[in-house]
């Protein structure tokens, strides 16, 4: 096993490794990981039903949290390097655990992890450090929210602290919105979560999600990608996960996404090892792009999905020894990571009633060939023991395909999806509007 507590001359031999999590996100990155030179095998804990489709890996029943499990199949698997894909995890401290029996481990620590965790401590980090982000008051109780309210006269944006699911935000579009949102977090409508709340200044402008692997004081960036969070098409409905994804957004150019690293990404990793957090792990950068510049929106301490799932096919064979290097606090002697200069194009299936009521158990019908330019990564499914995969609820599959213009790869993507059937399947048609032409 790799020693991860001190600094390596030359990064060691990486052959085994093993992903944590189970949604669409860990299927791109095990499968992406294979690829990589010299990767001989990648186990995912614990999987879905398409992680055996995948060349070279296979899954392995252990609960996302279950650090002594995950220990344990290290030692049995020879296991050179973990990366954990789920936020819960890593804010229960299971990199902490596991990087203290001797793993290289790519995720934060629990202390790291807070940047998502806890909304009011990311947002004390960005005002000390200087970061541009809306202004913002946390409050304790419902009468002080709505006595804040009172006294500013404007809507604000209301956030639950802790982790919700991604459903823990209401943008409020008038100050009885905000007022009731304050109310019914207070009232335990997202548990411990909502037992604090971050109140914020709405800003405006479009979204891009930037993501900084890091070893705790270097950083690379990977090419922007855009989301879709909203369930249906327009950018209407409910917030989702998120619904399909593409990269890179032309949103920010090179120069929009230097300024992104000097502006935030830096200043965050700094602050970070000021409060001696080495951070080993990606940062997910949440931004809006207004008329004053970028503004952070959240951190993330994990690979976006569907993001994930659109940038992994772009990455270099180099990738899993950055993402080792960055476990290690070495990324200066990692390989360059190269990056495809396509477009790449990520549409969701998501069940019936999802994101409030998905249902779950139906069988899926699936005709697609992936070939270089397409892939289909399966995310809420299950393979029973007579083959078939069924439905798990939720987001269950994400179709992603590369092309030389947003067009022809969404074109493709499409396409891929028409061979994927299951009864109450739905996705939005619109993804990647904002770079289509057709
Ligand atoms: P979050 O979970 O913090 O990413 O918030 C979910 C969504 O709410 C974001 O993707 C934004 O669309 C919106 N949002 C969050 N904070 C703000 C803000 N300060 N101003 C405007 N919209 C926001
Ligand atoms: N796609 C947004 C997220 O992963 O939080």
């Amino acid at each position: 096993m790799a020693h991860s507590s001190s600094r390596p001359q030359t990064l060691p031999p990486l052959r085994h490794l093993l992903v944590v999590g189970g949604g669409g996100r860990e299927q791109a990155l095990a499968w992406a990981l294979r690829r990589c030179n010299d990767v001989e095998a990648v186990w995912v804990t614990p999987g879905n039903g398409g992680t055996e489709e995948l060349d070279g890996c296979r899954s392995l029943a252990i609960a996302e949290q279950d650090a002594e499990g995950l220990i344990k199949a290290c030692q049995q698997q020879a296991i050179d390097l973990v990366v954990i894909g789920p936020e819960a995890p890593l804010a229960a401290g299971v990199a902490d655990r596991l990087r203290d029996a001797g793993l290289a481990v790519f995720g934060p620590s629990a202390n790291g992890a807070q940047l998502e965790a806890s909304k009011a401590w990311a947002k004390d980090l960005m005002r000390e450090a200087g970061i541009p982000t809306a202004g913002h008051w946390a409050v304790a109780s419902a009468s002080e929210g709505l006595e804040l309210l009172e006294k500013l006269q404007r809507p604000l944006v209301v956030k639950a602290d802790g982790l919700a699911a991604g459903k823990g935000v209401t943008v409020a579009d008038n100050t009885e919105q905000t007022a009731s949102a304050i109310r019914e977090a207070f009232a335990g409508r997202f548990g411990a979560a909502g037992e604090r709340l971050v109140l914020e200044e709405r800003l405006q402008g479009p979204e891009v999600s930037v993501f900084a692997l890091c070893d705790g004081e270097r950083m690379v960036l990977l090419p922007p990608a855009q989301d879709h969070k909203r369930l249906l098409e327009g950018d209407l409905g409910p917030n989702t996960g998120g619904m399909g994804a593409y990269a890179p957004a032309p949103l920010l150019d090179r120069a929009g996404l230097e300024q992104v690293r000097e502006l935030v990404l830096e200043p965050t990793l700094r602050a970070l090892q000021n409060k001696g957090i080495q951070y080993r792990g990606v940062i997910y950068a949440g931004l809006m792009l207004t008329a004053e510049g970028p503004q952070v929106i959240e951190f993330n301490c994990r690979f976006g999905d569907p993001e994930c799932q659109t940038l992994m096919p772009l990455m270099g064979p180099e990738l899993a020894r950055v993402l080792q290097a960055c476990a290690l606090g070495c990324l200066d002697l990692a390989p360059e990571l190269s990056v495809a200069q396509t477009c790449s194009a990520c549409v969701v299936a998501a069940a019936e009633g999802y994101p409030e009521t998905p249902r779950k158990g139906d069988v899926i019908d699936l005709q697609s060939d992936p070939d270089d330019q397409r892939q289909l990564f399966h995310a809420g499914t299950r393979r029973e023991q007579d083959g078939r995969v069924v439905t798990t609820g939720g987001r269950v599959l994400t179709q992603v395909a590369q092309a030389a213009d947003f067009d022809r790869a969404f074109d493709s993507a499409y396409a891929g999806l028409k061979l994927v059937r299951f009864d109450g399947m739905q996705y939005r048609r619109d993804i990647g509007h904002q770079v289509r032409r057709a």
